[in-house]
């Protein structure tokens, strides 16, 4: 048993934030962003565009290259951190405006930056050991400028908004599993470096925790930034022993596209070419779950992988979470 990839979609949208325009928003340049993240413009949504409608975008493109229609998902898992709703499921709103009708089962994931990863490794579970499960949607979708507190610059020009939908499909081909191997990890007792302290049962939402802007993401960045650059080297080391596969035998990285300067640092010490590391960084800024997604949309139709190449996946995230995935394409 095994899964393939069978379509790729990604969505972001219209309007275009630069580093000049949050040049007139706060105390930044465009030459202090540019050099400390690589970020030159991020994408945002309109204020009527909610999350699950950035999602609706992508899985469209996704079922599109797959050549399948909303009925033939037997599943949709979402991974997001700025949600439609705490509840009901993002996924399930997504499921309504697909049009799926079949009532397949649907549920969101929450692994901030590397829910994608998360994603992934339980549809693999779900379409290696339930028969009834052939084919599921994974979804990363962020509209992070809902979470920005737009007066912090130590924020606010990180993230952007966007979506990226895979089409999974189970096969009894071992050939074609596209799953080489994977690890993922966590660890709570950095929770507090990269947080939403608001929102929840810990702080629930009051017009005093909204004043203060408790409703918006608060980070450590320089922690943030050695932990994500130890943890993506080591989950990726793990998951090339664990195959048996050199970096050399990797076509792609696709780090989490957080910061150019973590990519690099990822790179430098797997040994890895920056010209085998993909980013679009620059373009997109900071998109959580949706990063990997992007990324993975863009080189396939950009034509930039082929049918064997390796890829290898890794991400890192509030939680703190992080993880590896090598695939072969
Ligand atoms: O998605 C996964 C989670 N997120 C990440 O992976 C992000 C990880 N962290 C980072 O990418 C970097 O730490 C940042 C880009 C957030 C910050 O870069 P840094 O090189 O670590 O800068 P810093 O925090 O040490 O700040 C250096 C200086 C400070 O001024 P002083 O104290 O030296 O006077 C900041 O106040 O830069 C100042 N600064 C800014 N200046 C202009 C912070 N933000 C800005 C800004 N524009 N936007």
């Amino acid at each position: 048993m095994g899964i393939r990839i069978i379509g790729t979609g990604s969505y972001t949208p219209e309007k275009v934030l630069t580093n000049q325009d949050l040049e007139k928003m706060v105390e930044t340049s465009d030459e202090w962003i540019t050099t400390r993240t690589g970020i030159k413009e991020r994408h945002i949504a309109a204020d009527n565009q909610i999350t699950s409608d950035l999602a609706l975008e992508a899985s469209k493109n996704a079922l599109e290259a797959a050549g399948i229609g909303p009925d033939d998902l037997d599943g949709i898992i979402v991974a997001s951190f700025t949600v439609d709703q705490l509840l009901p499921a993002t996924s399930c709103i997504l499921q309504q405006k697909l049009g799926v009708s079949n009532k397949c089962l649907c549920f969101d994931m929450q692994a901030a930056c590397s829910g994608l990863l998360y994603a992934i490794n339980v549809a693999d579970s779900m379409l290696n050991f339930n028969p009834g499960i052939n084919r599921m949607l994974v979804v990363g979708a962020e509209k992070l400028s809902s979470i920005v507190d737009w007066t912090d610059r130590t924020t606010c020009v990180l993230f952007g908004d966007g979506a990226a939908a895979i089409v999974l499909e189970s096969t009894n081909d071992t050939d074609e599993d596209c799953m080489v191997s994977s690890n993922l990890g966590a660890d709570g007792n950095y929770s507090n470096i990269l947080q939403i302290p608001a929102g929840g049962t810990a702080m629930p939402m009051t017009k005093d925790a909204l004043d203060q802007k408790l409703n918006c993401i608060k980070m450590e960045g320089q922690e943030t930034f050695k932990l994500a650059v130890g943890n993506m080297v080591a989950s990726c080391k793990k998951a090339l022993d664990d195959a048996g596969v050199t970096i050399d035998q990797v076509k792609w990285l696709v780090p989490h596209q957080a910061n150019y300067r973590i990519l690099k640092a990822v790179a430098t010490r797997l040994k890895m070419p920056e010209e085998r590391v993909y980013m679009n960084v620059d373009r997109f800024g900071n998109t959580s779950a949706a990063s990997i997604g992007l990324c993975l949309d863009e080189m396939a139709r950009g034509e930039l992988v082929q049918r064997g190449d390796y890829v290898l996946l890794t991400a890192f995230g509030g939680g703190l979470t992080w993880g590896a995935v090598l695939l072969r394409w």
